[in-house]
């Protein structure tokens, strides 16, 4: 598969607060590939339809906002390992992490034209190789013949855990039980979606990093890439 190819395509899914985008970027780093969070997408085309007030519920409304867009996939500095989303020449910031973007970003993710829109996207980024792409959708649905594919998984009380350290760091004081609660609400809406919900690849290797630091599972990421597809599960 990777005959043409740069390199390797490692395709990650998992739930939301999994670490997702740190062990893919430390993956990234130690190999010189490429990484990419597609939940930035996602994220990217819900913040810029609550801006444009497109109504979220109008599939085709959001399908055509989507369409309207130049989207691109680029380092911010030279030399950068994470493609970051621009929109309309323009990388998103820290505007796409808002709640109101994270509580509207499954109602854009259940959008049967929005995934497919976006689904072709990653697989023009991604079809070179050299690349880690992280998601819920991706060794199931973009690449479901990727050279490595992992599930990563955590307890959702570790992940509240981790979540509420995090914004306790950044002086925030958020009550870990209302982290924990909307922590739950997302896998529900990532599981029970109708069109590619989150779920285990029969082929993947599955990672419970509860108990585990985010370099020890980038470490057996790593094992697994050196070993090669041949003997992947
Ligand atoms: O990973 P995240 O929380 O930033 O993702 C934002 C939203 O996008 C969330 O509702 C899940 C959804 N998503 C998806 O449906 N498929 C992907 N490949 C990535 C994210």
């Amino acid at each position: 598969m990777t005959g043409r190819r740069r390199g390797m395509i490692i395709a990650m899914d998992g739930p939301a607060g999994v670490g997702k985008s740190t062990v893919g970027g430390l993956v990234a780093k130690a190999l010189g590939y490429k990484f990419i969070n597609t939940g930035e997408m996602y994220r990217a085309l819900t913040w810029r339809a609550l801006e444009e007030s497109v109504d979220l519920d109008d599939h085709g409304a959001v399908v055509a906002l989507a369409k309207r867009l130049a989207w691109e996939f680029k380092p911010v500095e030279e030399g950068g390992i994470t493609l970051k989303t621009f929109l309309d020449g323009v990388p998103v910031t820290g505007q796409i992490r808002e709640e109101r973007v994270s509580v509207n970003s499954s109602r854009v993710a259940e959008n049967p034209g929005v995934r497919k829109f976006l689904s072709k996207l990653q697989r023009e980024l991604g079809e070179e190789g050299a690349i880690v792409m992280e998601g819920r959708d991706i060794t199931t649905h973009v690449f479901p013949d990727a050279d490595v594919k992992i599930y990563l998984d955590a307890s959702p009380e570790e992940r509240a855990t981790r979540r509420h350290r995090q914004l306790k760091a950044a002086g925030q004081d958020v009550d870990r039980n209302a982290i924990l609660a909307a922590i739950l609400k997302r896998d529900l809406n990532d599981i029970k979606r109708e069109i590619n919900p989150l779920k285990r690849a029969s082929d993947a290797m599955i990672i419970d990093s509860t108990r585990m630091t985010m370099h020890e599972v980038a470490e057996s990421i790593l094992r697994r890439v050196r070993r090669g597809k041949k003997d992947a599960r």
